[in-house]
């Protein structure tokens, strides 16, 4: 089947939506509000990093199934189905601010033609479907939940080889020809009411960002206990009921995601006279982590950071990606400039200044003259430095791996001394 799509919203998930959509052979229309990004997107120039994307953008472009408008309402004139995917900052209260679908939502809703079905992708609070819906004001067009959970850096593969595909609508019809848009895809559908469709992507978020805050939390407990966390993992990983994924310690979770959304299931679930305390501590487990590994770099060189220099391997969230959104690795250098420390940072993709550190060329310029080094993501290449060449730039020799990707037997060797997370 050849469907004919709009896509509003070009960021992360509009934009893989859009291309891989093109991809399986739909004809699509993206739409956005900003001239200048709607025209380099026009030339195939896609403004983020994301592995593979900018060549599918292409293929779609060059095709001619993939086309960039500007504005919601010139995208869905013809469109059988209208994906929105748009941005849900946190409002001041912690909640979900829906203001750009609402408005996008009164905008198309005259144009739509019948039977249209427009499909929310966007990470929404429980009951959109329905206000979107009241908002279209249309009778005759179906409103349908269809979460994404594609990960930054996989994104692509993630669409193409999805776990599942969940789709939340009050009438069977609609959720068929939505999941006939898939038709291509094998993976598990799962069919349900808008609100069901909603919970689970908050609930997916919330207990991956669980498994995170509880392997940090075992991490501190290792130390204490003289265990080594990775086999720790490792021995939980086995079980089936466990899985060994996002099991890995680190310095706290971060991303346009995770955090937003925990707190958002938060406050959703106060509205509802609900308290999760569960997820609240998941929260604040995070945000410790942040001040605990700010304290091991303390520890690891002997007391106060105040006036050193620290060098800092990392600042996105993750590695494979170029987003810096809440990032773990700028919450412990906010803590590290707040005891007074001096900030020279490394990280493959970024290149543009931050306020208050000395952004490097490469990773050994940002060892220069540093009493400790810091890797904060865990960027593969980080491993195959040359660390005889990081001795020597170093005033001395101390690094603390919060992502226990370097290799401690070698770095000894050389006379480091090595603090990982939740080993010995
Ligand atoms: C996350 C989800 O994994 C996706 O399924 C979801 O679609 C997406 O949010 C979203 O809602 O849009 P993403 O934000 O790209 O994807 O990042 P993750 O790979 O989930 O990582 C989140 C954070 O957890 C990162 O800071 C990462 O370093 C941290 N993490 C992850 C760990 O510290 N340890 C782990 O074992 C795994």
């Amino acid at each position: 089947m050849t469907a004919q799509v709009a896509v509003i919203g070009t960021g992360y998930v509009g934009l893989t939506t859009g291309a891989y959509l093109a991809h399986l052979g739909h004809r699509v229309v993206c739409a956005d509000v900003l001239a200048e990004k709607v025209e380099a997107l026009g030339r195939g120039e896609v403004p983020f990093f994301e592995t593979g994307l900018e060549e599918m953008v292409r293929e779609g472009i060059d095709g001619n199934r993939l086309n960039f408008v500007m504005g919601a309402a010139a995208a869905v004139p013809d469109a059988e189905f209208v994906f929105l995917c748009l941005p849900t900052p946190q409002a001041q209260d912690g909640s979900a601010d829906l203001s750009y679908i609402e408005a996008v939502a009164a905008d198309i809703g005259p144009h739509l033609i019948p039977d249209a079905v427009v499909i929310n992708k966007s990470t929404v609070p429980v009951g959109t479907t329905t206000r979107v819906e009241r908002l279209l004001a249309r009778d005759d067009v179906h409103v349908v939940s269809n979460p994404e959970f594609l990960r930054e850096g996989t994104a692509l593969h993630d669409c193409l080889h999805p776990d599942r595909i969940v789709i939340g609508s009050d009438t069977h019809e609609a959720a068929m020809r939505v999941a006939s848009l898939f038709e291509h895809l094998e993976s598990p559908l799962i069919v349900t009411n808008p609100a069901s469709a909603e919970a689970i992507k908050y609930a997916s978020n919330a207990f991956l960002a669980t498994k995170v805050s509880f392997i940090n939390a075992v991490a501190q407990l290792c130390e204490l206990f003289g265990a080594d966390v990775r086999d720790v993992a490792l021995g939980m990983g086995y079980d089936k009921r466990i899985g060994f994924e996002f099991l890995r310690p680190g310095p706290g979770f971060g991303g346009s995601c995770f955090p937003k959304d925990a707190r958002a299931l938060v406050r959703m679930a106060e509205d509802v006279g609900y308290d999760f305390d569960v997820l609240r501590s998941v929260i604040e487990t995070n945000q410790r982590q942040f001040q605990w590994v700010t304290e091991k770099i303390e520890r690891a060189v002997g007391g106060s950071i105040d006036g050193q220099t620290i060098a800092v391997w990392g600042l996105t969230f993750k590695a494979r990606t170029d987003d810096l959104r809440e990032s773990p690795s700028l919450h412990v250098i906010e803590h590290l400039r707040s005891r007074g420390a001096k900030v020279r940072a490394f990280d493959p993709m970024v290149r543009h200044e931050i306020e208050g550190v000395e952004v490097c060329g490469d990773a050994y310029a940002a060892c220069q003259d540093a009493a400790v080094l810091v890797v904060l993501t865990e960027w593969d290449d980080f491993r195959w430095l040359d660390f005889d060449k990081v001795a020597d730039v170093m005033a001395s020799r101390v690094v603390v791996d919060a992502r226990n990707l370097l290799d401690p037997t070698g770095l000894r060797r050389r006379g480091f001394q090595y603090d990982g997370i939740g080993r010995i």
